[in-house]
C-alpha cells in the first residue's frame, strides 16, 4: 500500500487548500426526470430550483446537470442543436441564471454537461455541412466516400456494402436487435457521415481548428454564466485516427463508442484544460470526463501528466459494472489505489447514473443499496450520487409500448417522486414522460422518507454529514485493515481505514483524524477485525445515526457485522 509510514499510520496527504472538487460530493440531476413545474410531464429548471433546499438538507456540495440545451431530443438532450441556449422544454437562460444564483447562495457548485463528440443533426453547423460538399462547415463533421471495390466494397452507392468501415453505433433503437453501422449515407452530397451514437448525432471533427474554436467558445459562454465545471460527454471519442480504420473482426460487434481510445484525444483535452485554467475568476473550473472504456488504466490516462494536465476527474466505469461482491470490489479498489496514487490522480466513484440500471436494482435489495452508500461515501476520491439513490429508488418497469429511449435506459430515468400525492409533487396535467419507480405510491417519496429517521434518505444525510465533518473521510489516505487470518477470496467483508494527519515541525503530529469503514457484502453476519484502539459506530447502514446498535457502545479487537451491514466507525473519545 502506498504512503504507509513507519508507525503503520498512512503518511499525511496535504488537505488544506484542497480544490473544491476533491472535497465535494457531486449529485447528478437528469433534468427531464427531476421535477416538473409547468405541467407537461417533463422536469424543468424551475423544478430543480424548487428542490435545492432538499439537496442542501441532504448535504451534497455540487450538482451535475445532464443536458438542458436546445435539442430535438432524439437522445433526450445529448443531441444538442444550440450549445448556448436552454431548450424551451426546460425553461430559459434567465431560468438557468436563477438556478445558478440560487445554488451558489446555498454553497452548491454547478457542473453542466458538455457534449463535444457530436451535435444534433439539427444543429445549424450540420444543416450547413450537409448542404454541399463545398460548404465551409462541411469538414466540421466526418465525411467519407463509399467503400471502394479495392477496399472490399460492393453494391450501389450508399448501399450497405459500401459503408466506409465496420464501426457500429451505440444504440440498437427501440426494439432493435443489432448495433447498426456508425455511418449514415447522405443522398444529396453522396457521402457518408460518422455517428458513434444515433444518425441524429453526427460526430464533430475535432481536427478542424474552426470547430475547436467554436466549441471552446461554448465553454467560455457557460463559465461566464457562472458554472463551476463541466461533465465532458464521451471524452474518449474526441480524437480519432483520421484513417478511420476497420476494427479487428473480433471487436467488430462492439460499438466503437466503447473502444475508441486514440492518443489524439490527449492534446485536445490539454487544450480544453488550459481554457479552464486560464479563466480568470475563481473558483477553479473543473472538468470530469466520461471515459467509457473497459479498463481502469484507460480512464487514468485521461488525467494527463502533471506538466500537461487533462481532466481533473475521470469516471472509472469498471467498479460501476462490478457485482456486489467483496472480492470483486477489493480488486477494483486495489487497482485504483495502486494505479492512481503514483500518478497523483484523484479518483472518482460512482454507482448509478442515467445510462445504467440503478445499483439498487442491480444489487437486488435496499439493504445492499444502503451498504453500498457506506461503501461509496467511505472511499478515497470524489463520490458522485445519482438523483433518487438517496431515496433507494429502483428502476421503473417500463412496458414495451411505453419505451422511448433508443439505448434501452428508460428504467433508471423514472421521475423522482417528491411526495405522497397522486402526482408526487409534479405539476403535470397528465402522466409524466416515464412511469413512476416502484413503491412511489407506497411511501418511497422524499417527503415520506424524510419523516422516518431510519430511512435510507437519513442514512445518506448522516453519511454526508460524517464525510463533511471528518477530514479523514473527505480526503484522508486509504489503507486496508489487516485481517487475521489474511484476506482470502472467501471473505465477505471489507474493512479499511482512512487517516488524515497534519504534520508540523518536521513530523510532530498536530492532529490525526481516523475513520474505519467496514462493509459486509454477504447475506450472513461476518466477523471483522478492528485496528488497535476502541471504536464506536458513527453511522450504520441499518441504523443511520449509529446510536442504537445495542450492546456495542465500545468496540475493540473484533466485532460482528450483521448481514448486509456497513458501518463507519470513529475512535471512542473518553
Ligand atoms: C453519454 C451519455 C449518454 C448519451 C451518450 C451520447 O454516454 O451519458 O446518455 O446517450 O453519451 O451522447
Amino acid at each position: 500500500m502506498t504512503g504507509v509510514g513507519a508507525d503503520g499510520i498512512p503518511a499525511a496527504r496535504a488537505t488544506d487548500g484542497l480544490p473544491w472538487w476533491q472535497k465535494a460530493v457531486v449529485y447528478q440531476i437528469y433534468p427531464r426526470s427531476f421535477c416538473d413545474t409547468d405541467g407537461d410531464g417533463v422536469g424543468d429548471l424551475a423544478g430543480i430550483v424548487r428542490h435545492l433546499d432538499h439537496l442542501s438538507w441532504l448535504g451534497v456540495d455540487a450538482l451535475w446537470l445532464s443536458p438542458f440545451y436546445r435539442s430535438p431530443m432524439a437522445d433526450f438532450g445529448y443531441d444538442v442543436s444550440d450549445y448556448c441556449d436552454v431548450d424551451p422544454l426546460f425553461g430559459t437562460l434567465a431560468d438557468f441564471d436563477h438556478l445558478v444564483a440560487e445554488a451558489h447562495a446555498r454553497d452548491l457548485k454547478v457542473i453542466v454537461d458538455w457534449v463535444p463528440n457530436h451535435s444534433s443533426d439539427a444543429h445549424p453547423w450540420f444543416v450547413a455541412a450537409r448542404s454541399s460538399r463545398d460548404d465551409p462547415h462541411r469538414d466540421w463533421y466526418r465525411w467519407r466516400d463509399d467503400r471502394s471495390d479495392a477496399a472490399g466494397g460492393s453494391g450501389p452507392p450508399g448501399s450497405p456494402g459500401r459503408v466506409p468501415n465496420n464501426w457500429r453505433a451505440a444504440f440498437k433503437g427501440v426494439g432493435g436487435d443489432d448495433y447498426p453501422p456508425a455511418w449514415t449515407y447522405d443522398e444529396r452530397t453522396a457521402q457518408w457521415y460518422l455517428h458513434l451514437f444515433l444518425p441524429e448525432q453526427p460526430d464533430l471533427n475535432w481536427d478542424h481548428p474552426g470547430l475547436r474554436a467554436a466549441m471552446i467558445d461554448t465553454l467560455r459562454f457557460w463559465m461566464a454564466r457562472g458554472v463551476d465545471g463541466f461533465r465532458v460527454d464521451v471524452t474518449h471519442g474526441l480524437g480519432k485516427d483520421p484513417a478511420l480504420p476497420d476494427l479487428p473482426l473480433a471487436l467488430a460487434d462492439i460499438p466503437i463508442s466503447g473502444l475508441n481510445d486514440d492518443p489524439r484525444t490527449h492534446p485536445l483535452l490539454a487544450e480544453l484544460r488550459s481554457v479552464l485554467d486560464d479563466w480568470p475568476d475563481p473558483p477553479e473550473r473543473m472538468m470530469v470526463g466520461e471515459v467509457f472504456l473497459p479498463a481502469t488504466s484507460q480512464s487514468l490516462d485521461y488525467y494527463g501528466a502533471p506538466e500537461r494536465p487533462e481532466l481533473h476527474l475521470s469516471f472509472n466505469f469498471p467498479p460501476l459494472l462490478a457485482p456486489w461482491d467483496a472480492a470483486a470490489w477489493r480488486a477494483q479498489i486495489d487497482e485504483v489505489q495502486e494505479l492512481f496514487g503514483p500518478r497523483g490522480a484523484w479518483p472518482s466513484w460512482v454507482l448509478s447514473n442515467h445510462d445504467q440500471p440503478r445499483h439498487r436494482t442491480r444489487y437486488g435489495s435496499e439493504a445492499r443499496a444502503r451498504a453500498a452508500a457506506v461503501l461509496l461515501l467511505g472511499l478515497a476520491g470524489t463520490p458522485f450520487l445519482y438523483a433518487g439513490e438517496e431515496l433507494g429508488l429502483e428502476d421503473a418497469v417500463v412496458p414495451p409500448e411505453s419505451r422511448v429511449d433508443p439505448g434501452g435506459r428508460d428504467g433508471c430515468r423514472a421521475p423522482i417522486p417528491w411526495d405522497g400525492t397522486s402526482t408526487h409533487g409534479w405539476a403535470m396535467s397528465d402522466t409524466p414522460w416515464l412511469p413512476w419507480p416502484p413503491d412511489a405510491d407506497a411511501g418511497r417519496t422524499a417527503t415520506e422518507l424524510r419523516a422516518d429517521p431510519s430511512s435510507i434518505l437519513w442514512l445518506y444525510r448522516h453519511l454526508l454529514r460524517a464525510r463533511r465533518d471528518s477530514p479523514a473521510l473527505a480526503s484522508g489516505t486509504f489503507s486496508w485493515v489487516p485481517s487475521t487470518p489474511p484476506p482470502s477470496s472467501e471473505d465477505q467483508a471489507l474493512v479499511w481505514q482512512r487517516v488524515h494527519r497534519i504534520d508540523v515541525d518536521g513530523g510532530d503530529v498536530e492532529s490525526v483524524d481516523v475513520r474505519v469503514v467496514a462493509v459486509n457484502f454477504g447475506s450472513t453476519s461476518a466477523e471483522i477485525h478492528l485496528p488497535p484502539g476502541r471504536w464506536q459506530v458513527e453511522v450504520s447502514s441499518l441504523v443511520p445515526d449509529g446510536s442504537p446498535r445495542e450492546g456495542t457502545p465500545q468496540l475493540e479487537g473484533s466485532w460482528v457485522l450483521a448481514a448486509d451491514e456497513a458501518v463507519v466507525l470513529r475512535p471512542l473519545t473518553p
